[in-house]
């Protein structure tokens, strides 16, 4: 009798401890939180068995000191421990824990919340866990275009940005038909933990509507500019009333620079021209003056020549009547 009584006592025992054995499940995929809003970390046991009696931990895996998220033991949360950026946002819903469901829930997502959660589950004679991997996004502020100016060949220059986001998004630039357009600039900023992301892009008269889209994953904001088409006229009629001025501008002042260049090369001619006379004058003054010397000696040529012919006849007389004598 007292042997079949232990024997009934172990089998149940055993039979009690296999009821016991279960499998804590958690989620198949990474869990997307987004910041500022609530999020559920999954976490269940298989079979379907109440966890009411049983101590649930949820902790993080990648930090070193303080780990714990929630802890729940005894019938009731003791958060003593838990780390002090999840105070008072986590929940675990008692009348789920009946279903086997130890779900997390988490209020007020931050960029922070990002990583592994482990959720451990133990009973009196049985434990498992489940990891859970968060990723949180911030979703930033609508994109904003500026017209950012005109380049030479009448094309408008154009920026886009936007704000606030995580982890970094893509942005691109389309065109009416949903082209994508390859930016002139791209620049990041991340200032703590938000990302910044500005792209710029010159359109021409053939692209009138274009769009900005910043994407990360499922989120996705745009922003549309309509450029008119008197945009771009003004921009050309400026460009050729610039022109003429240039133009205006330009031809006075080669005609000036002509006139000048005309004036100094005449100024230099009549110089020239000045010296040329001042030595022709001098030359004429000498040839009269060698002239006046010419008829000068001519004259006292003549008068010697006059004196000879007096001379040699007086002188043939005076030799005659002397060799006469
Ligand atoms: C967590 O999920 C993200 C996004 O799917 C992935 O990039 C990352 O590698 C995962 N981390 C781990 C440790 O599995
Ligand atoms: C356990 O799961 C089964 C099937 O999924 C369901 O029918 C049952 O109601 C669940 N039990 C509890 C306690 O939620």
């Amino acid at each position: 009798m007292k042997l079949i009584f232990l024997t009934l006592l172990i089998v149940s025992g055993i039979a009690d401890s296999i009821s016991e054995q279960y499998e804590v499940v958690g989620p198949a995929d990474a869990v997307y939180a987004v910041a500022g809003e609530d999020v559920i970390l999954p976490c269940s046991v298989k079979p379907n068995i109440s966890v009411v009696d049983m101590r649930v931990e949820w902790f993080r895996l990648d930090l070193k000191d303080s780990q714990l998220v929630h802890l729940y033991e005894d019938h009731e949360d003791r958060n003593t421990d838990q780390i002090q950026a999840y105070s008072g946002r986590t929940k675990l819903i008692h009348q789920e824990l009946q279903r086997g469901d130890a779900s997390l829930k988490l209020s007020s997502v931050q960029v922070s919340d990002g990583g592994l959660y482990k959720c451990f589950i133990q009973s009196r004679s049985w434990y498992d866990d489940a990891t859970v991997n968060v990723t949180v996004e911030a979703i930033g502020h609508p994109p904003v275009i500026t017209v950012d100016g005109f380049d030479h060949s009448g094309g408008i220059h154009l920026q886009c940005e936007s704000k606030g986001w995580y982890p970094e998004p893509d942005l691109e630039w389309l065109d009416s038909e949903g082209v994508s357009l390859s930016p002139e600039t791209t620049k990041k900023h991340r200032n703590r933990d938000r990302f910044s992301v500005k792209h710029t892009i010159t359109v021409h008269h053939r692209d009138s509507k274009i769009h900005c889209r910043v994407k990360l994953r499922r989120h996705m904001l745009e922003a549309l500019i309509i450029i008119s088409s008197n945009m771009f006229n003004p921009w050309r009629k400026s460009v050729i009333l610039i022109l003429f001025v240039v133009v205006l501008s330009v031809i006075p002042g080669i005609l000036i620079a002509v006139f000048v260049l005309k004036n100094r090369a005449h100024g230099r001619l009549e110089k020239e021209k000045r010296r040329l006379m001042q030595a022709h004058n001098r030359l004429q003054d000498e040839h009269s003056h060698l002239q006046d010397e010419k008829r000068r000696i001519q004259h006292e040529c003549d008068q010697h020549l006059r004196s000879l012919e007096t001379i040699i006849p007086k002188a043939l007389m005076h030799f005659r009547t002397h060799s006469g004598e």
